[in-house]
């Protein structure tokens, strides 16, 4: 399939009528940026219910790495489907699951024997992460950072601090959970600019949070996105990381890193933290992990994931048709696509600095491999936050055939199939350039 191929004004008739059934239907809690319906996907085109085409570079969410429905992904579904659907990991053995907690185990960022527990979202991945760093140390309380996203669910939630939305009217959250500030370079949080930085924002956590607040000795872990995602593609300085990871092991702390958007090949390694040289003891993965299939995984330290059994699991989790799919993924993210994404990544993003040359709007680009965000600005001095403009680009993008997301308040995020080409990549930036002058000279 081609695309961009518009046919008509959006949404068409068939489009209108589905989400006419869906405002009565279902739940009123999703955030929908613009009218989709989806009706099939291949590769990075998706096509609607009323025939028009879309260049996808949302992906589900950082979700269909491999792109729509791959043949090789589909072939590992139905052939394990044919099988067997469901015999839950938890009670039984399917060898599926131990050859993905074994590649797993090969490829995740961490030190020595690993270990994997399978859930079915990257909320249950960040769920079992925080369960493992309070049952492995014995100690309470959890560090996040302002901007982060780790899911929905009330533990997860009380880690999350990237919209107030997603948090109000449920309170009280999960308590012993503090937050400190991320690195947000462009906006930096203690003044500095890139030249002069030594990772200050990290200071609050020692100057503040452990001094006056918690004793580090009862603080289980550090959780925190090797690039801030939802947050707006936040790539923080080498630095930051590396220096999170010796604060952790200076008071055994566990450092616990949430891959679940920035993993899976996105960013042109398998993993974003290792473009940042530190080994975490726990990494969270979902998203990408099986092409779109549900799946979550929680990977950790052998001697770190040493509960015994009954302390947790998932009738769910793991599920052997998610497993397959994970393993054909994984395939072929280290046989080609990985790659791919460090290639036509830089192309993209070097196209989207050429924008940021042009368009007034642009205030910054950012991001590694696949994993890009454009953040846009009414004022470059000012740097004040074109919101509502952010959203009239997004949908002038849809309106004109290419699919792109919200990050944070005002920033875009290009988040495509690994599989995208260069030519591909080019047809985005043209519409996205297009975008950007309908909005600016409307
Ligand atoms: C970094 C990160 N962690 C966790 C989650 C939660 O994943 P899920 O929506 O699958 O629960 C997300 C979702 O966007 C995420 O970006």
């Amino acid at each position: 399939m081609n695309a961009p191929e518009i046919k008509m004004k959006l949404p068409g008739p068939l489009a209108r009528a589905i989400i006419e059934r869906d405002a009565a239907a279902v739940s009123p809690s999703y955030t929908r940026p613009y009218p989709l319906v989806i009706a099939r996907g291949e590769g990075a085109v998706v096509e609607d219910v009323d025939g028009n085409r879309f260049l996808d570079c949302a992906a589900g969410i950082a979700v269909t790495v491999t792109g729509h429905s791959h043949p090789e992904v589909v072939r590992a579904i139905v052939e394990q489907s044919q099988r067997f659907l469901h015999m839950s990991g938890t009670d039984f053995y399917y060898e599926p699951q131990v050859r993905l907690a074994e590649e797993l185990a090969a490829l995740a960022p961490i030190d020595g024997p690993v270990r994997s527990f399978f859930g079915n979202s990257g909320t249950e991945a960040v769920e079992a992460a925080i369960k493992l760093a309070r049952y492995h140390t014995r100690r309470q309380y959890l560090i996040g950072f302002i901007g982060s996203f780790h899911g929905r669910t009330m533990g997860s939630l009380a880690l999350t601090a990237s919209k107030a939305i997603q948090r109000r009217g449920f309170g009280p959250m999960m308590p012993g959970v503090y937050h400190a500030p991320y690195a947000d370079c462009y906006r930096c949080p203690v003044r500095l600019t890139p030249d002069s930085c030594a990772a200050e924002c990290l200071d609050y956590i020692e100057d503040q949070i452990l001094l006056h607040l918690v004793s580090p000795d009862e603080v289980a872990g550090i959780v925190v996105e090797p690039i801030q995602g939802e947050g707006g593609y936040l790539v923080p300085p080498e630095q930051f990381h590396q220096r999170l990871r010796e604060l952790a092991s200076r008071h055994d702390i566990l450092l616990i890193v949430d891959e679940v958007q920035s993993g899976m090949g996105r960013t042109g390694k398998m993993f974003a933290i290792e473009h940042f040289g530190v080994r975490p003891d726990v990494v969270t993965i979902a998203k990408g992990i099986a092409s779109g299939l549900p799946l979550g995984v929680a990977s950790a330290r052998a001697d770190v994931m040493a509960w015994p059994p009954g302390a947790h699991a998932s009738t769910f989790g793991g599920n052997p048709v998610a497993c397959a799919a994970s393993l054909a993924t994984l395939k072929l993210l280290r046989d080609e696509l990985v790659a791919n994404a460090a290639v036509v990544g830089e192309h993209l993003l070097s196209g989207l600095r050429d924008l940021k040359d042009r368009h007034p709007l642009v205030g910054d680009v950012r991001g590694k491999g696949l994993m890009a965000g454009v953040e846009l600005v009414r004022d470059r001095q000012t740097k004040e936050r074109a919101t509502t403009e952010r959203e009239a680009v997004v949908h002038a993008c849809f309106e004109r055939g290419l699919l792109v997301l919200g990050a944070g308040p005002n920033a875009i995020r290009f988040c495509p199939p690994l599989i995208l080409t260069i030519a591909q990549a080019d047809i985005a930036l043209r519409i996205f350039d297009q975008a950007l002058a309908a909005v600016e000279t409307p």
